[in-house]
């Protein structure tokens, strides 16, 4: 199953500065036991603001740089099909980690959404989720975690066979 993750701001906001606007400890404990064990993508930006490869994770960078270093569990692929063709002949999960550009090129792939929402509005945020990003998509679970944030659990609904006219 394809998943994306994502924490969003008020204003779905997810980033500035190259940054991830904040630090929840709830949301990275949360987020750790959620991906581990399975494969994660992200965009090369993304990428940058970690101090290296997610542990116990499959990490795949995207990238269109042909010449990106790859370095021990960490693969550099350079379009979204490379990534499917992966994962396919894998059992693990890939999840979406971020940040806008790669959610904005899996959007159509993504069966469900996890996503925190921080009870926050940063001021001079400058990337966003994409506003359409939930279209389709139905929410089955929320929980609560820690710090005053909430996660919402939604999966992509079923177009009933009414709806699919010639
Ligand atoms: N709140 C959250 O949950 C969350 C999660 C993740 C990230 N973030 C934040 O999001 C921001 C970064 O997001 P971003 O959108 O600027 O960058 P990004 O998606 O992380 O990375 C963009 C890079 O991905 C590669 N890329 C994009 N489209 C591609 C394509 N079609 N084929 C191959 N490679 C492609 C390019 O790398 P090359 O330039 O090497 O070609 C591009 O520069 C940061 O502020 C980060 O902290 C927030």
């Amino acid at each position: 199953m394809i998943i994306g993750i994502v924490a969003v701001d008020q204003n779905l906001a997810i980033g500035k500065d190259g940054r991830l606007p904040w630090h929840y400890s709830a949301d990275m404990k949360f987020f750790k036991q959620t991906t581990i064990g399975n494969a994660v993508v992200m965009g090369r930006l993304t990428w940058l603001t970690l101090p290296g490869p997610l542990k116990d994770r499959q990490n795949i960078v995207l990238s269109r740089d042909p010449n990106h270093p790859s370095q021990d569990s960490v693969v550099v692929l350079s379009d979204v099909d490379s990534v499917l063709d992966r994962i396919r002949k894998q059992e693990e999960h890939l999840f979406v980690i971020g940040g806008a550009q790669v959610y904005e090129l899996f959007l159509p792939h993504i069966e469900r959404w996890i996503v925190t929402e921080v009870p926050l509005a940063i001021e001079g945020a400058d990337t966003f989720m994409p506003a359409n990003f939930l279209d389709g998509f139905e929410m089955y679970e929320l929980r609560q975690l820690a710090e005053g944030l909430r996660v919402k659990f939604y999966e992509r609904k079923v177009a009933l066979v009414s709806e699919a006219r010639p």
